[in-house]
């Protein structure tokens, strides 16, 4: 069946090639979920070559993993990898990708930048994909020269691991490469739902309300332990500050200021997140030790 508001699956067009741009923690996920599925070469490009060698690394080692699980042979192991590299230049990984995600930074003037250089040295049918997680797609779409060809297409951590991906539709986004963007989803096995191009979609906005109001308690001043050990009995997959560890205070933060933005009197910016972020801490907690214990 048609996801809702999807278009007519005969539009989409092949994706033979994948572009990553970005080699960081959501990045080098989706280079391994896209290797996995599509069994297409997957190139990421990063800043550095550091940068670019260590998200390389992780995909390796996550194919590994799946080999000692037993969920790939070998000969599947080996393809794999040989599938996915990585380079510097985005002329020469990019130039025959017909899909290429960028999750790099998340500011506007960043994305901008990224998909402008990558629209020069893209074909011109490639998808552009932007894993942002509450920015505006149709305004990182609108100094491009083909708009059309941008969607959003957000994941969630773990990527390997989380059913969901929300599609966006940018205000200019046309129906073929919305119907490449479900195309590559049902391949990669997500359930993809189409969203309105709103300030955090839909999954963000909820998160950062329930999130947000654990952050609220503790800025009221309950102790971090004590609003932990409260949420424990509701059952949650994890809790609001695991996962906030998880996801990456940065984002967090940066998802709740785009919905204070947008939404001021909904959405309030927690000061002890802020106070996180800027101490450089990976969150109220640390979960190292299978324990938490308190970030000093
Ligand atoms: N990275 C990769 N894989 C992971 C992982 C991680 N951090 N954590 C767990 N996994 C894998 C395990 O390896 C295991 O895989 P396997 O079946 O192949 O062996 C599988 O997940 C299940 O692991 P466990 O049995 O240890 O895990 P649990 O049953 O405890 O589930 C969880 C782990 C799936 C992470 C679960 O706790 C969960 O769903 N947590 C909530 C996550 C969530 O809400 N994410 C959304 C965040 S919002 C977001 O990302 C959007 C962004 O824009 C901010």
């Amino acid at each position: 069946k048609r996801p809702a508001g999807a278009p007519d699956k005969n539009l989409a067009r092949p994706v033979t090639k994948v572009g990553v741009v970005g080699a960081g923690l959501m990045a080098s996920q989706l280079a391994l979920l896209f290797v996995r599925r599509l069994e297409v070469p997957v190139v990421l490009t990063d800043i550095d070559q550091e940068r670019i060698d260590k998200g390389v690394g992780y995909v390796h080692a996550e194919i590994d993993k799946l080999l000692g699980k037993g969920r790939i042979n070998q000969d599947k192991a080996n393809r794999l990898k040989a599938l996915v590299t990585g380079v510097l230049d985005k002329a020469e990984g990019f130039a025959d990708a017909d899909f290429v995600i960028e999750a790099v930074f998340e500011e506007m003037g960043v994305k901008q930048q990224v998909f402008a250089e990558v629209e020069a040295v893209a074909p011109e049918h490639a998808i552009l994909a932007t894993n942002t997680s509450s920015l505006s797609v149709s305004e990182m779409a609108s100094k491009l020269k083909h708009p059309e060809r941008v969607v959003g297409f957000h994941f969630f951590n773990p990527v390997a691991v989380l059913p969901l991906l929300e599609i966006v539709r940018g205000e200019k986004t046309d129906d073929a490469s919305l119907a490449t963007a479900f195309a590559v989803a049902k391949k990669l096995k997500k359930t993809a739902v189409l969203v309105k191009d709103a300030p955090a979609f839909v999954v963000n906005r909820i998160l950062t309300r329930f999130m947000g109001e654990i952050q609220n308690v503790i800025d009221e001043g309950t102790p971090v332990e004590t609003a932990e050990k409260a949420v424990e009995p509701l059952g949650l997959p994890m809790s609001p500050l695991v996962l906030l560890e998880l996801v990456g205070p940065a984002i967090g933060l940066h998802v709740s200021e785009t919905l204070n933005k947008a939404f001021p009197d909904r959405f309030k910016v927690s000061p002890n997140l802020k106070a996180v972020v800027e101490a450089g801490k990976r969150g109220f907690y640390v979960y190292d030790s299978g324990k938490p214990e308190l970030d000093p």
